[in-house]
């Protein structure tokens, strides 16, 4: 039987969670854009996933920018013809300032890639998808949008807005067969994790996971394949929490 691909944006493909998701669906027989504003580590990605036998290519994209996530969307549809589903995982860590100290360019500049970021890709990706008729996207939050981190009120805002975002995305997107869902992570072993920890004072200690370690990209990666999946099918406007046990602690 001849395979059938389908073909899927991943934004932030070049790195972490976002890397993870782009190779496990280019596994499951997807086509993926890997999306990055790191043109080395989304190109990497794509070798790899080419190197596996799979379907990827990779555009250079800036989701702070409308024109360079709407020219990603046209440069999918032109280069596969569809856009059956997104995974948005661009994103950046908090600045690791307690609210009385956070520089106010900070704060923008977390909303800006997180949040406004994240609002263009869903429009610029549901707008392709409405002509279909079909589709799926999902929006990376994080545990930190339902529990307050310390040194990290711009980031925990950013990822809050994340799951608004998405409740009201799912409403506009659910009569034209496209779902639009929110992925809670919890501490994930990848760069920005790493960072984070550095940068911000007494991140790590405050928050208690049940499961007692870190997830893996790939266990993040394996929900968002599955949330894009038809086995996710009557599934949106969704928080799914993947955090060891993290927002029940
Ligand atoms: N790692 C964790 O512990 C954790 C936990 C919860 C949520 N998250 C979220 O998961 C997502 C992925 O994070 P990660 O841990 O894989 O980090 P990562 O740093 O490994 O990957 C993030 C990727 O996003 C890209 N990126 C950053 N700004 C961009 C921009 N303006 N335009 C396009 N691409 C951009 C980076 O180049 C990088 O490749 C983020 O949204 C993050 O907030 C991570």
């Amino acid at each position: 039987m001849a395979t059938s691909y389908k073909t899927a944006i991943v934004t932030g493909g070049g790195s972490g969670i976002g890397a993870a998701t782009a190779m496990l669906l280019a596994q499951e027989n997807w086509r993926v854009m890997v999306a990055d504003i790191d043109e080395a580590g989304g190109q990497n990605i794509v070798d790899t996933i080419r190197n596996m036998g799979g379907i990827a290519d990779f555009m250079a994209t800036n989701v702070m920018h409308e024109d360079s996530v709407s020219a990603l969307v046209e440069a999918t549809l032109e280069k596969f013809g569809r856009l059956d589903a997104a995974v948005n995982s661009a994103g950046v860590g908090q600045r690791g300032q307690s609210i009385w100290e956070l520089d106010a360019d900070a704060w923008d500049h977390c909303q800006e890639i997180n949040l406004r970021g994240m609002f263009l890709c869903i429009k610029h990706q549901s707008a392709a998808m409405v002509g279909q008729g079909d589709g799926a996207i999902v929006a990376i939050s994080s545990a930190a949008a339902t529990k307050g981190l310390i040194n990290s009120s711009d980031y925990c805002a950013a990822k809050a807005g994340v799951t608004g975002l998405v409740r009201g995305a799912a409403v506009d997107c659910a009569p034209h067969n496209i779902r639009v869902n929110a992925l809670l992570p919890g501490g994930t072993n990848t760069p920005l994790a790493e960072r984070s920890s550095a940068s911000t004072p007494g991140l790590a200690g405050t928050l208690r996971v049940p499961m007692n370690r870190m997830a893996t990209p790939h266990e993040i990666a394996a929900t968002a394949t599955w949330l894009v999946s038809d086995a996710a099918s009557y599934i949106t406007g969704a928080s799914i929490a993947v955090d060891g046990g993290m927002a029940i602690a």
